[in-house]
């Protein structure tokens, strides 16, 4: 690997992931710089650092934070953490930051952004990862991680040299304390996240309920059980390895709202932001997907509606 001190990293989106992942690498002395949009915000990151609490430390850490591509020079990786309904905008911005063996890597939530990067990105320079960190953004550049767990990463089309630069990032990543590991078919494991976000996120958004709170009501479990139950079948149907019977779809959704119960979704952060959700890449991409395929998916329609027109009416629904 090469020397920490020598590699170029950009975060894409200086959302709770993309802080915490920036700051934790900022710790190890590892130069790191976050893609904003918005140059006022890249200025005040830029001078007040990102600050990062959990419940064993606190620390504040300096990467550059810039709102200018053109500053940037081809990465070695570019690390895509924005809103999955900014994919498309945020890829417009990365030109600058692609060369030839750039490795641009989506640990979004939801499904299907590789076919976004892929309209900048050759996709022999795409790979997909799914997290279980779990973090707040308690305001600006002010993260609360909220619970630990593995990331695992995988490319989108075999590429020797693109792994070759993944197993680097693997590396790096797991030297900084954030665990990852690397797999050859990366699917069932995208699936696997989104069998999490389809069995928590809209849930808590419209509940307004911390992760950990969802098994303990008889009515949000079962709600869960039924989402999480479409979207198992779901992935049988379009041949995803996922390797998981139902039950053991349950107890992961299960065990994720226990390692991050005091967490509050991304989703329902959103809604407490009143931002745009990533309703239409968890829910509802389950839903497209099931009428593509013949599958019914009454829950995660239901459930996709409810948070469109909350989101509509701005989370507060007049008398
Ligand atoms: O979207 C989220 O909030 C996270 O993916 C997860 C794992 C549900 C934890 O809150």
């Amino acid at each position: 690997m090469q020397d920490r001190n020598q590699f170029k990293l950009t975060i894409v989106g200086p959302g709770a992931m993309g802080c915490l992942l920036a700051a934790t690498l900022n710790k190890q002395d590892c130069p790191v710089s976050i893609l904003d949009y918005k140059p006022d915000r890249a200025e005040r990151l830029k001078k007040a650092g990102i600050q990062v609490v959990s419940s064993k430390e606190a620390w504040t850490a300096f990467p550059n934070v810039t709102a200018e591509p053109e500053s940037l020079s081809p990465q070695d990786w570019v690390i895509v953490f924005v809103k999955a309904a900014q994919t498309a905008d945020a890829v417009k911005r990365i030109g600058p930051l692609i060369g030839p063996g750039t490795l641009v890597v989506s640990l979004q939530n939801g499904i299907g952004h590789e076919f976004t990067l892929s309209k900048t990105v050759k996709p022999e320079q795409i790979a997909l990862g799914a997290t279980s960190q779990g973090a707040t953004l308690l305001n600006e550049g002010h993260v609360r991680h909220a619970g630990s767990g593995p990331t695992t990463l995988g490319l989108v089309i075999h590429n020797p040299e693109a792994k070759d630069r993944l197993i680097s990032l693997a590396t790096l990543l797991n030297n900084s304390g954030w665990p990852s590991q690397i797999v050859e078919d990366i699917y069932p494991h995208i699936w696997r996240k989104l069998i999490v976000n389809v069995g928590i996120n809209a849930l808590t958004a419209l509940c307004g309920l911390a992760n950990g709170k969802l098994p303990q009501h008889p009515e949000s479990l079962r709600l869960q059980k039924l989402a999480v139950a479409e979207a198992w079948t779901l992935s049988l149907k379009k041949d995803i390895a996922l390797g998981l019977s139902l039950e053991e779809a349950h107890n992961i959704v299960n065990s994720v709202c226990k390692a991050t119960a005091e967490n509050r979704s991304s989703m329902l952060q959103d809604r407490i932001k009143k931002r745009p959700t990533e309703i239409d890449y968890i829910n509802g991409a389950i839903t497209r997907m099931g009428k593509e395929l013949g599958v019914a998916t009454p829950v995660n329609e239901v459930l996709t509606l409810l948070v469109r027109l909350n989101s509509r009416l701005g989370w507060k629904n007049p008398v």
